[in-house]
């Protein structure tokens, strides 16, 4: 295991990391930090001359190769950097000689790998080279290189060659046949092509490079022996004098081409200069960071940190090819062998929906291409429907190993059993089809494909689901959660949850196809045999799938018998380098109550905008408490920190959001789990954009709009990106929240005037009474009855006229019995309109509601205005002594939902509702006309077309007013 300490020495600027030294023993970690590519394909930041031990990798996206045990793999493709610069015959290598200066750049915001060294030669002579390349992204058959050489002291003869390595591993295995090599002329140019093809799944790989010296005269020589073609400049070298040699690479697969050697020689041929090529990069480049960048002030390493996570992912995909998807290590290593898991869709598919919306789709259709190894897997483990494979390639079929694979003679195999047991990825793929259309409203995609996997896949769970005849409940058994750890489990809650939520979505576009779009749904449910006796079946789940929750303590229990395990306390056993399962071993890591990654959380962070869900930030915090100490966050799983990060930051745990989401993003950066050299950590990289956008920048994805809540942390003073959102592109500005408008997290709701029109139920009954004792009386000497108690308003009517207290209860009474006789008619048509969109966009944004009237009768007319699911406590006419504008029944209606004066904002049509909420310390928004308020924070005519955002900002400008 690697020492952390001496991987700390990159340099950041905010789009460039540095290496300023040349740490062998980081070799192949920093080869994965310094991949470059372009959606399409991936290289290894491997040197052009080569070192012992080196792991050089160009992983091109489809290009998979059978081998035993983990059935196919990436295969690492031939190798287009080779570039020998030979000295008088001495070759430039950095495993000998001297290394005088040494600075390897990646600049993130176009991609290009470039490498500064002085070095002196075992004979004494001094060199500067400058090494830069780059994977064109608008061209992405097409690969560049250039070195500048500048010999120091010296002149002589230098001998430059450049090859195409038809002899690449995956590890020791070779998994090409060479075809054939070659030269190729066609007027001046010169140059080499190669033809080699998979052993098993046959993809036939045609390459084909050039070079072109600038800057001296020079002779060139081009050898093809069998798969390595190498062109050879030599040219006389003048101390002082810098040479330019530039390499060109085209590479075509059968997948894109019928013959790709011939494809990589035409497209060679016609190719522009390196500048001209570059330029092109460029500006494609900028399109891209216009609207997938994330800028943070404030904290340069987070900064940089973020922009290297987006940049990984943007080279991991791209829109032309919708046969592939991202893999657990992306095209940067070895690891995990190019399949694709839940990863892309849980922690990558959002960047990707919410700001390149067009790869989004590309890897979702992928799921679509595979589904008939689905319904392969589904038919092999018996089933119905599609099953998708816990780990996936090019098929759909299960790539997961069986077993582990063995290097020590003397150990067990292992048995793999996340192929068999851990089903919950058909849910969560749905999870992102669902998501991709909400965001985009790709109505046309939905029925065409999505849908497809969507109803498939629900046919699958209700062939796995099991019905408990006692418990009279349905259970999913023998399964793996999310968290790895617990391999053979019942009722696993976020399993559960997941295949109820799926199949909640099943039903819903079922309905939707059959409504818009009759003909495919006919279509659909021909071809999947999909009858009513299912849909009966969906809903029937739905009501009876079983979640583990005790509703007393608030805690989900991860699987049934969870709290039955023996506990553990993690800090015995720190410091450590190694999750909690190699320390303690398989079988007893099964019986303790430690999680490898976040599971019952996984569910409450997947869930967030679900109402049903046990979800309000009480639940959170009390399995934020239960299950975050018992998670190995360190070595357990790279997909922990980052989830950890964005619920500990919307928990208002600032700092310990901002020490969880540096360690996801930094993972590969400072190698901060050991294992970067087998590749990117894919999942992590979406999980840092998720963290940034939904922890940090707090979005809710309210129905009109994303609404921001940020949380920023300490050190970041600015926070700006952008996302899509049905078409429409949203710019977040975000800044740190000192104003106490982010604190607002509850509204206490005037009901008359409010929320409807009671206030002229209340004016009728007055006025029956006055006619009857025949008191002048008429709207606008009701006016100042508004939000008055009942004593208050009788005694502004009868003025200074004398009743005994008898009468005057008599006629309380009287007035009432009339406006409970007339409220007896209310009905939801009572609502004013806008009051009933608001409360929703509240409740969605997670905002507490009360209401606070002064009427007795505040509980009836909510339940017959149908208002009791939108509220969460009511504070009526008994419930207090003092009437407004004392501020009693604001603070008791604040105290009822657990909030501080302060984070409530008072809606009120009444002048003396507003004082009373301003003198219980609380934000005031009354609703009427300007004049009828001295004192509120915000005036609207009515709640029609209010959203909390505006309102929000609203509030923030006047903030300082009160
Ligand atoms: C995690 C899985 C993940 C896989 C690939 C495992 O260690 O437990 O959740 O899908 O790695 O990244
Ligand atoms: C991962 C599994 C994976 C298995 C085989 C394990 O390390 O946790 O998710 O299926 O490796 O690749």
């Amino acid at each position: 295991m690697k020492i952390l300490e001496d991987s700390r020495d990159l340099i950041y600027t905010d789009w460039t990391l540095s290496e300023v030294n040349f740490a062998p023993e980081q070799l192949r970690t920093r080869e994965t930090v310094f991949t470059i590519g372009n959606g399409h394909l991936g290289t290894r930041g491997s040197f052009e001359e080569g070192y012992p031990k080196a792991m050089p990798a160009t992983l091109v996206h489809g290009v998979y190769d059978d081998v035993p045990v983990i059935y196919t793999e990436l295969a690492n493709c031939p190798d287009w950097l080779s570039l020998l610069v030979i000295i008088d015959g001495e070759n430039f290598r950095l495993d000998r000689g001297e290394i005088l200066h040494y600075e390897r750049q990646l600049d993130l915001r176009y991609g290009l790998l470039s490498r500064s060294v002085r070095w002196r030669s075992p004979n004494g002579k001094t060199l500067d080279l400058r090494f830069e390349r780059f994977a064109s992204l608008p061209d992405r058959q097409v690969l560049v290189l250039r070195c500048h050489i500048t010999p120091i002291d010296f002149n002589g003869e230098i001998e430059v060659q450049s090859s195409l390595n038809g002899y690449p591993e995956n590890q020791g295995f070779d998994h090409w046949e060479q075809i054939d090599q070659g030269k190729m002329k066609q007027g001046n140019e010169q140059g080499a092509w190669l033809q080699v093809r998979t052993r098993h799944s046959q993809i036939e790989l045609g390459m084909a490079a050039k070079i072109a010296v600038i800057g001296t005269n020079s002779s060139l020589h081009i050898a093809t022996p069998v798969g390595y073609p190498t062109l050879t400049a030599t040219y006389k070298a003048i101390a002082g004098q810098t040479i330019c040699i530039e390499k060109f690479v085209t590479l075509f697969t059968s997948q894109e081409t019928a013959v790709p050697v011939q494809a990589a020689q035409d497209k060679l041929v016609g190719l522009p200069d390196y500048e001209a090529l570059f330029t092109a990069h460029q500006q494609a480049w900028d399109k891209v960071w216009e609207h997938s960048d994330i800028e943070i002030e404030g904290n340069l390493k987070a900064q940089l940190a973020v922009r290297y996570n987006l940049f990984q992912l943007l080279i991991s995909a791209s829109e032309h090819n919708d046969r592939v998807s991202v893999s657990a290590k992306t095209l940067s290593g070895f690891g995990y062998r190019g399949h694709i898991f839940w990863d892309t869709e849980i922690f990558i598919l959002p960047f990707f929906t919410f700001t390149q919306p067009a790869i989004a789709r590309s890897l979702l259709t992928y799921r679509y291409h595979t589904l008939a190894g689905a319904r392969r897997k589904a038919l092999h483990s018996k089933y119905q429907g599609a099953m998708f494979s816990w780990e996936s390639a090019t098929t759909g079929d299960e790539m997961t190993p069986r077993t582990s694979i063995l290097t020590d003679p003397y150990a067990e195999t292992v048995r793999i059993w996340c192929r068999d047991r851990e089903i919950h990825l058909s849910a969560d793929i749905v999870y992102a089809i669902w998501h991709y259309w909400q965001a985009t409203g790709d109505d046309h995609w939905l029925c065409e494909y999505g849908a497809e996997i969507i109803f498939d896949t629900a046919i699958f769970w209700i062939s796995r689901l099991e019905w408990h005849v006692e418990k009279e409940r349905y259970e999913l058994c023998d399964v793996i959660g999310a968290d790895e750890y617990h391999e053979k489990v019942d009722n696993n809650a976020f399993t559960n949850r997941m295949v109820q939520w799926h199949l909640e979505k099943a039903v819903a576009v079922y309905d939707w196809l059959q409504q818009n779009f009759p003909d495919r749904s006919l279509e659909l449910r021909q071809k999947l045999q999909l009858t009513s006796e299912h849909l009966q079946h969906w809903q029937t789940a739905i009501a009876k799938i079983y979640i583990p929750y005790d509703d007393k303590t608030e805690l989900i229990e991860q699987f049934e018998g969870f709290f039955q395990l023996q506990d553990i306390d993690l800090k015995e056993y720190e410091p450590r380098l190694r999750s909690i399962q190699a320390v303690l071993g398989i079988e007893e890591t099964n019986q303790r109550q430690v999680l490898k990654q976040p599971d019952v959380l996984m569910l409450l962070y997947l869930m967030r905008d679900t109402r049903s869900e046990p979800n309000c930030r009480n639940i959170l915090q009390k399995n934020w408490d239960y299950y975050a100490p018992r998670t190995d966050i360190t070595y357990g799983s790279s997909l922990t920190p980052a989830i950890h990060a964005i619920l500990a930051a919307n928990l208002d745990k600032s700092a310990e959001a901002d020490e969880l989401f540096m360690r996801a993003a930094l993972v590969d950066l400072e190698d901060n789990r050991g294992n970067t050299e087998d590749g990117i950590h894919a999942a992590s990289t979406g999980g840092v954009w998720q963290a940034v956008v939904f922890g940090f920048g707090g979005i809710q994805l309210l129905d009109n709009a994303p609404v921001a809540t940020p949380h920023l942390p300490p050190t970041w003073t600015r926070l700006k990106f952008k996302l899509n959102w049905r078409g429409t592109w949203h710019s977040f500005d975000l800044k740190p929240s000192h104003s106490p408008v982010s604190d607002i997290k509850g509204f206490i709701f005037d009901l008359d005037g409010v929320l409807t029109d009671t206030a002229e139920f209340h004016y009728l009954a007055w006025q029956k009474l006055a006619d009857e004792e025949k008191i002048p009386f008429d709207r606008k000497a009701n006016e100042p009855l508004r939000g008055v108690s009942r004593r208050k308003s009788l005694m502004l009517i009868v003025g200074d006229r004398t009743y005994s207290e008898a009468q005057l209860q008599e006629m309380m009474e009287r007035k009432n019995r009339y406006y409970v006789d007339s409220i007896t008619t209310i009905t939801p048509k009572n609502l004013l309109a806008g009051g009933l969109d608001f409360l929703k966009e509240l409740r969605q944004a997670g905002i507490k509601i009360a209401i606070g009237s002064a009427s007795k009768n505040a509980r009836s007319v909510i339940e017959k205005l149908h208002l009791s699911d939108y509220v969460d406590s009511i504070a009526d006419g008994n419930s207090v002594q003092h009437p407004k504008p004392a501020p009693d029944l604001f603070l008791f209606a604040a105290n009822l939902l657990g909030l501080k004066p302060a984070q409530c904002v008072v809606v009120e049509d009444a002048a003396v509702g507003i004082e009373a909420a301003i003198a219980g310390g609380m934000w005031a928004v009354g609703i009427g006309p300007v004049d009828r308020f001295k004192t509120a924070n915000v005036i609207l005519p009515n709640l029609i077309d209010v959203h909390w955002r505006n309102l929000q900002t609203k509030l923030d400008q006047r903030a300082l007013k009160i």
